[in-house]
């Protein structure tokens, strides 16, 4: 698994689909939980995240995480070279330009290969240890690979959130009614910073390696060797950086790395300027704050000035109501903007952002443009203050606000604009995948009445279809054939196709382990819901609430007789009765043995686990049962004694 891990997101080479992956990843966390003591320190099982913890924990770093200092201009990069020269008197030096990455730094140690502890910068001195969220970076490994591991192997980097994940995580936080991150740095602090390692799982977070702390037992002469050895090791460096010879080369790279810098997934504010020769590191020697053998080079933001000319409403696929940015079109980063997001009107009061205002916005590679500042110097006092509508732009439905959220929201689940927006994600490749349901098709198929939810897709006929605009008998044919085809999708991509809030794919696959087919998920209450590893509270309370609308169940009904695959077709979770119940065994058994017990209970699809927690679901007592019999009670947990156990085991079989 870990080297499939490694394959998948360091490599990006995988060999093995998803549901095989999955299938393995199953099996060790079945066998994990039969062994609890035999589950491995690097365990993959460890990138899902654990228990919340209270509050983070301390670490005082062996070697000060430093910053660097800023260069803006290239005459400062030649002042810099003439200080590194002057220094270094004759010793011969080269360069490694790197791009520098905005994200989070990040101290990883590793002991003997294990990675141990995980620590952010804090005060450069001393950070908080935020080891299980940074275990469930799939990237960042949690054993070196190969052989002879060093003793002490502090590897320093970035920890980022991609551009697109960053959109993605904002959108379903809009969705939900939550504040957005303002950029994707604070969106890997903010993520950082969560005490719920589960949560962080979540989070579309990764991390790029670029230097060291303390180190044991091991030693590179060029900084460029070292990257090399990172990668070997398994680790994640920069997709690109460059060695040079002298300052000349050192520019040119800097010049090619500002023209690239839109291309990489993640943000990159800079260039960082690091003598190659790790000797050399020490003779220059650091100042207060930041060593003398590199620099940062800072590229220019990309922003431009325009004009505020209207603000629109978007409805989202849960109808809330997200203000837009109309703006004069203006060129930045070689891309004419005429949007940007205002995110909600909590933003636009704080910004005080007022129609006809000259703006300050900011563009940064495939994120939406953001407004950065108004100029309330060029007012000229016919800028209008804007006010949200009382009812829904598209439906002229009510619009309402949710207690604790600042979002609103328009609550007619008829509105057009939800529907186009539940057919998205429905018909998306992520989900159903259906060919040739495209952007004009959807706006059509609701605008005309032909479809209310994703479940009358599966009732079109073809005269009606190739009646529309744009349409005809073949492309009518086109769009049943893919209709047709999504018949036939995995359990969970419905699952996740149903666009239950808070339910992303990776929630619909564990649903799909734990549910043999639909109706016992409609049925779930949210307790057995939160009883599933892994199934949070919000995401509980969430699906409860999405089956108790008849229009959903009705929208299931549909699906069923429309003859999609509404049952889970994983082989190790066939219709058995106690599939998805976790049972822990104490005490001594007079009729069987504890391991006859837990046999029989398992080939009945329950799990066996050896600590008693709120997920298990029944705590079986022996004689002599003692801390895990207390400990149960204390939770109110049910606890059957061994006559009940019997009974429930032959009334199942
Ligand atoms: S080297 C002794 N390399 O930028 C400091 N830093 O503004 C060594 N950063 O603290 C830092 N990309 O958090 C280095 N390729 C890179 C970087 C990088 C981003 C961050 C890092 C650093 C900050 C300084």
């Amino acid at each position: 698994l870990n080297r499939h891990n490694h394959l998948y997101y360091v490599l990006a080479k995988p060999e093995l689909s998803d549901r095989e992956y999955d299938k393995l990843y199953r099996e060790l966390s079945d066998l994990e939980e039969q062994f609890q003591e035999l589950a491995a320190p690097d365990s993959p099982t460890l990138r899902v995240g654990g228990e919340p913890l209270s509050g983070f924990t301390s670490v005082r770093h062996a070697v000060p995480m430093m910053s660097l200092s800023n260069t803006y201009e290239r005459q400062e990069l030649l002042d810099f070279d003439k200080r590194v020269k002057k220094l270094l008197e004759d010793a011969p030096y080269s360069y490694v330009v790197e791009p520098k990455v905005d994200g989070v730094a990040i101290s990883l140690r590793y002991e003997n290969g294990l990675l141990v502890t995980a620590s952010t910068r804090g005060d450069g001195k001393t950070g908080d240890n935020v080891t299980a969220n940074v275990q469930t970076i799939r990237s960042i490994p949690l054993r070196m690979m190969g052989a002879k591991a060093p003793p002490v192997l502090e590897i320093r980097g970035e920890v980022y959130m991609t551009k697109a994940g960053f959109a993605r995580l904002n959108e379903s936080r809009t969705d939900a009614g939550q504040e957005p991150f303002a950029n994707p740095r604070n969106a890997a602090a903010g993520s950082l910073k969560l005490l719920d390692s589960r949560q962080v799982a979540e989070r579309p977070l990764n991390a790029v390696l670029y230097g060291t702390g303390q180190l044991e037992g091991i030693k590179h002469e060029l900084h460029s060797e070292f990257l090399a050895y990172l990668e070997e090791k398994g680790f994640r460096t920069a997709s690109q950086y460059w060695t040079c010879d002298d300052i000349d080369d050192v520019t040119k790279a800097i010049d090619s790395l500002e023209k690239m810098r839109h291309d990489f997934s993640y943000e990159i504010d800079g260039a960082v300027i690091k003598v190659n020769e790790i000797a050399l590191h020490e003779a220059l020697g650091a100042t207060a704050k930041s060593p003398r053998w590199a620099v940062a080079y800072k590229y220019e933001p990309e922003q431009a000035e325009t004009v505020l000319k209207a603000i629109t409403l978007q409805v989202g696929r849960t109808g809330v109501l997200t203000p837009v940015a109309e703006l004069e079109p203006v060129t930045v980063a070689g891309s004419t903007i005429n949007r940007a997001t205002l995110h909600n009107i909590d933003e636009i009061r704080r910004k005080d952002i007022r129609i006809g205002d000259k703006l300050l916005i900011e563009k940064a590679g495939e994120v939406i443009p953001a407004v950065v500042a108004v100029k309330k110097d060029a007012r000229t006092g016919k800028e209008r203050v804007f006010d949200m509508p009382c009812n829904c732009p598209v439906c002229n439905g009510p619009v309402t606000s949710r207690e604790d959220e600042v979002a609103l929201r328009c609550e007619n689940m008829q509105c057009p604009a939800q529907i186009k927006n539940w057919l998205r994600h429905f018909a998306a490749r992520g989900s159903m995948d259906i060919e040739g349901l495209g952007e004009s098709l959807i706006e059509q198929l609701v605008d005309s009445g032909m479809v209310n939810n994703p479940a009358d897709l599966y009732e079109l006929e073809k005269a009606p279809l190739a009646a529309l605009e744009r349409m005809a008998d073949k492309s009518a044919q086109n769009l049943l054939n893919g209709i047709e085809g999504s018949k036939t999708r995995d359990f969970w991509r419905i699952i996740f196709a149903l666009g239950i809030r808070h339910v992303g794919a990776r929630s619909a696959q564990i649903l799909e382990g734990d549910f043999a087919d639909i109706d016992q998920l409609v049925s779930a209450d949210a307790e057995s819901l939160e009883a599933i590893a892994d199934i949070g509270p919000i995401v509980a309370a969430s699906i409860v609430q999405f089956f108790k609308e008849p229009r959903n169940c009705k929208i299931i009904e549909q699906l069923k007789a429309a003859g999609l695959t509404l049952k889970s077709t994983l082989p190790a979770c066939a219709a058995v009765p106690l599939s998805g119940k976790t049972f822990v065994l104490t005490g001594s058994l007079t009729s069987m043995t504890r391991d006859e017990a837990g046999e029989r209970i398992r080939k009945l699809g329950g799990k066996i686990s050896s600590s008693v927690s709120q997920k298990t679901s029944c705590l079986v007592a022996g004689e002599k049962a003692g801390s895990k019999l207390a400990k149960a009670e204390k939770l109110g947990l049910p606890v059957l004694d061994e006559n009940a156990l019997i009974e429930l085991l032959n009334k199942q079989d």
